[in-house]
Order: structure tokens, then C-alpha cells, then sequence
């Protein structure tokens, strides 16, 4: 069965949304629809046409046939929207531990590590820890020209090249098709290069070969987790919001956070292999939502990455009795790859014996059903996504699920949801420090800027 929302503890009195609040989501969400879709048909946005995209596909199909055998490390450099997709897919596609299993258990498969910064400590341990020939690094940046990849990238590449090994075998680049620095780069040096089309940008580009490419090395069914993008992405075009699950997930976002004052939107799946998908979920929804809108008013909630049931042991007190600011959509998984039984032992100990013949499965849905009730008897409003299992034709819907309801939610908050001016000032100011051309602007609002002062540093 596919992808199921189950929202009926954000409609909970008191604490959720009301039947009036609800009743002109209808007209909202079709100004909302009408807004997206001018995007699609002008062209400037293009994720959700990429479960169709054969030449993506194909291109992703070909360089990892030809790679097969070949390394037993993939590391990827890159940041943000170019990193946290492949984290995300390794963690909820590959058995647990990946990285620590051997080739056998990986089925001939490398490991798949992903730098995701530019901390020193991390980059220096992961080199010395590879056998460089036996290493492919995939270079990924949409835009061909974040400080962090190109440093990445400048390191590596020079390690390479003081190893008298050749680029071409160690390297692939994960690109725009025209700008930036690594397109020209790849056609000088004959650098393979794979595409990230024009029209995706980094937060919405797992599904090209930003996370298809690593996804593919790793040995997972690039072509299920597009099928179940694809099938997710015809539900969530439905004009009809009630059987649109993106449009209904927006709408309750937008209307608990711009109405209820729920300013904060956890997200919360009972499910190890999802831990990482929460971090994906977070960056996607701060960094499309969290805008100013044209008026100069500030909007977006802001996400929250929780994993149940570890959570209910730390965030979860803050959830039930804090600041009533939070909305927390669970994740449920109905069947787990494996099962553990509670073996029976200290029948007479009441902290034990109640346990035994469950399973652990049992024992974490449970809890997640008891969280999930809790809240909405405290007033909490709560949502829980279903799914069937966590495999590549599940972990495809989820994605496009949460792309689309993040664009819906972007023409709800009146913003847009595919920029990130905010992010500009803190770049120029870096590239002003570190003396890059044309940052002269940047130097002197820099030098303008209060200094530290002595007396408020303890
Ligand atoms: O979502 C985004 O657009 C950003 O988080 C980018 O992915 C991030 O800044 C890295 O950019 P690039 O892929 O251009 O190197």
C-alpha cells in the first residue's frame, strides 16, 4: 500500500484546527495549486518532472555499470542540499552500519562516505583512512562554486595528483550542465560529468544524480525509489485537496503555524533507518520556508528533527508539557526488515514480565501510538505518515511527498520556496575574509560591522 496521512489529531479540540479554520482550505490550497503549477509550466522549477527523466536516469545507470567493481569507497563532496539526500537514501536503504560491514556483507558494494563540511578533523581522518586508487570521489554542486565543495575538491584533487593517479579514474563531477567552475573543468580535463538539470535546485535534487548517482554505487533500486517519486507526485498534483496528501500536509502546516501559532514543526519517525531522512526533511523545509516576504514580514515554522522512540527519553517531556508551539508529525513503519521476540524471564518482576512475548517492533509502534495519543489528549496536534515499509519505492514517495508539500507550503507563506537570499550576506562576508575577487563591497559592510568588544566576553 502506498503512502498514507493519517491527520485526524490536528483536527483535536481544543488545541487543533477547527472545522471553520478548515473549511476555506479548499479555495486556499487551489490559489496555492495554481501558483506551483505557473512554476511547472513556465519551466523555472522542475523536481517533480524527474521521475520521468530517462536521460537522467540513464546517465546514472551507465557510470555506475562502469564503476562496478572498481572501488571499495565512494565518498561525496559536497554540502547542504548536494549531501544530505545520499546520507538520508545509504542510512534508509542499506542495511544498518553500512560503512562497517565487509565487502561480503555489502555484496560487493562500497562503502559510501559524505563529507557534508569542511572540518578539518573529519576531511584529514577520512583521507588517511582510503586507499585512494581504489576510491571514487564525487564531486557534487549544482551551482559549481560553494567555498566548501571547491576546497573540498582543490584537497583532494591535489591529493590525487601527488599520488601520480590519473583524475579522470577517481573522480566524476555532479553538476549544472552549464555554470559554474566544474563543467569547464570536466570537458578540459575529461572529468565524467553527470547532469543536475537547470530547473532543481540543491534541496529538491535527490532524485537527480545528486542522490541517484551515489544511491546507484551503493546497490540501491534507483529505479523503484523513482517509481514510487513518480506515484506519489501524480497524487499530490490532484486539484481535490482532500485526496492530495502534499496539499492537506501544507495546509495543516501553514494554517497550525500562521492561525494556531505553532511555530515549530517537529518531525519525528520511529524508525532508525529514517534518522538521517529527518535531517534531509529539515534542511528542505528551513531553507525554503524560513523567507521574507515581499511586505518585509518574516515567515516559515521551523523544523525539528526528533527519532522516536529514543526522543520520548529527551524532547519529548518539551513536547507534551512546553510551549504549546509545536506540531510533530510522526513516522510509523507497519513492517521492519527484521523482528526481535522479548524472550520470557523474571515472569514475578512487574518491570520485566509484562514485556515478554512482544516484540520489538511491537514495543516501538506501540510506544509511537502511546506518544501520539498522549499529545492529542494534552492538546497537542499530531499527524503520523504510514508507511508500509522503509524500501526504495516508499523512501521515493516520502521524498516527493515532502518536496511537493514544501513548494505547496511556499505559495501559502506568499514566498519563494526555491531561493535562499539569506544565506548571501554570511557567503560575501566569508569570501571577503578570504580575499576572493570582486568581495570589495563585503569588505567594507564587514569592516563597518561593531566590533567585539572586551567587555561583553566572559
Ligand atoms: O538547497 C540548496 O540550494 C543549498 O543548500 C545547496 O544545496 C548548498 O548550498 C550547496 O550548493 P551547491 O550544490 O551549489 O554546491
Amino acid at each position: 500500500m502506498t503512502l498514507r496521512l493519517d491527520y485526524s489529531n490536528m483536527m483535536i479540540l481544543p488545541g487543533g484546527i477547527d472545522q471553520k479554520l478548515w473549511a476555506s482550505a479548499g479555495t486556499q490550497f487551489a490559489a496555492a495549486k495554481r501558483g506551483f503549477d505557473s512554476l511547472r509550466i513556465g519551466g523555472s522549477v522542475g523536481f517533480v518532472d524527474l521521475p520521468g527523466d530517462k536521460r537522467l536516469l540513464d546517465q546514472v545507470t551507465r557510470f555506475s555499470a562502469s564503476a562496478r567493481g572498481k572501488y571499495d569507497d565512494v565518498v561525496i563532496l559536497g554540502i547542504g542540499g548536494s549531501a544530505l539526500g545520499p546520507v538520508a537514501l545509504r542510512t534508509a536503504l542499506r542495511p544498518s552500519g553500512w560503512n562497517m560491514l565487509d565487502e561480503k556483507a555489502r555484496g560487493g558494494y562500497p562503502r559510501l562516505h559524505v563529507l557534508d563540511n569542511v572540518d578539518p578533523e573529519t576531511v584529514a581522518a577520512l583521507l588517511e583512512r582510503l586507499q585512494l586508487t581504489r576510491t571514487l570521489f564525487v564531486v557534487t554542486s549544482k551551482s559549481g562554486g560553494t567555498a566548501e565543495t571547491m576546497a573540498q575538491f582543490l584537497i583532494v584533487h591535489d591529493r590525487i595528483i601527488s599520488s601520480k593517479l590519473d583524475v579522470t579514474k577517481q573522480m566524476v563531477f555532479v553538476t549544472d550542465p552549464k555554470q559554474g567552475a566544474l563543467r569547464p573543468l570536466a570537458e578540459r580535463h575529461k572529468v565524467p560529468a553527470l547532469d543536475i538539470p537547470p530547473n532543481v535546485g540543491g534541496r529538491f535534487s535527490v532524485l537527480t544524480p545528486v542522490g541517484t548517482l551515489p544511491a546507484a554505487l551503493i546497490g540501491i533500486d534507483v529505479e523503484s525509489l523513482l517509481t514510487g517519486a513518480g506515484e506519489m507526485a501524480r497524487r499530490c498534483e490532484r486539484a481535490d485537496l482532500a485526496t492530495n496528501p502534499a496539499g492537506v500536509y501544507a495546509m495543516l502546516q501553514w494554517l497550525a503555524d500562521t492561525q494556531l501559532k505553532k511555530s515549530i514543526a517537529v518531525f519525528m519517525p520511529y524508525s532508525d533507518p529514517l534518522r538521517d531522512f529527518a535531517a534531509w526533511f529539515v534542511q528542505l523545509w528551513a531553507e525554503s520556508l524560513g523567507k521574507r516576504r515581499p511586505d518585509g514580514t518574516s515567515v516559515g515554522s521551523t523544523p525539528v528533527p526528533a527519532l522516536g522512540a529514543t526522543d520520548q527519553h529527551a524532547q519529548v517531556q518539551l513536547f507534551m508539557e512546553g510551549p504549546a508551539d509545536k506540531t510533530v508529525t510522526f513516522v510509523a513503519v507497519r513492517e521492519r526488515s527484521t523482528d526481535l521476540k522479548i524472550p520470557l524471564a523474571f515472569p514475578d518482576v512487574k518491570e520485566l514480565g509484562y514485556l515478554a512475548g512482544h516484540t520489538l517492533a511491537e514495543l516501538i509502534d506501540i510506544e509511537r501510538r502511546a506518544t501520539a495519543g498522549a499529545l492529542a489528549k494534552r492538546g497537542r496536534p499530531n499527524m503520523t505518515i504510514h508507511l508500509d515499509r522503509v524500501d526504495a519505492t516508499h523512501v521515493g514517495e516520502l521524498m516527493m511527498f515532502l518536496e511537493m508539500a514544501t513548494a505547496y507550503a511556499g505559495h501559502l507563506y506568499g514566498i519563494d520556496a526555491f531561493n535562499q537570499p539569506g544565506v548571501e550576506l554570511g557567503k560575501q562576508f566569508a569570501y571577503a575574509l578570504l580575499g576572493r575577487p570582486g568581495a570589495d563591497a563585503a569588505k567594507t559592510e564587514w569592516e563597518s560591522l561593531p566590533k567585539s568588544d572586551p567587555q561583553w566576553s566572559v
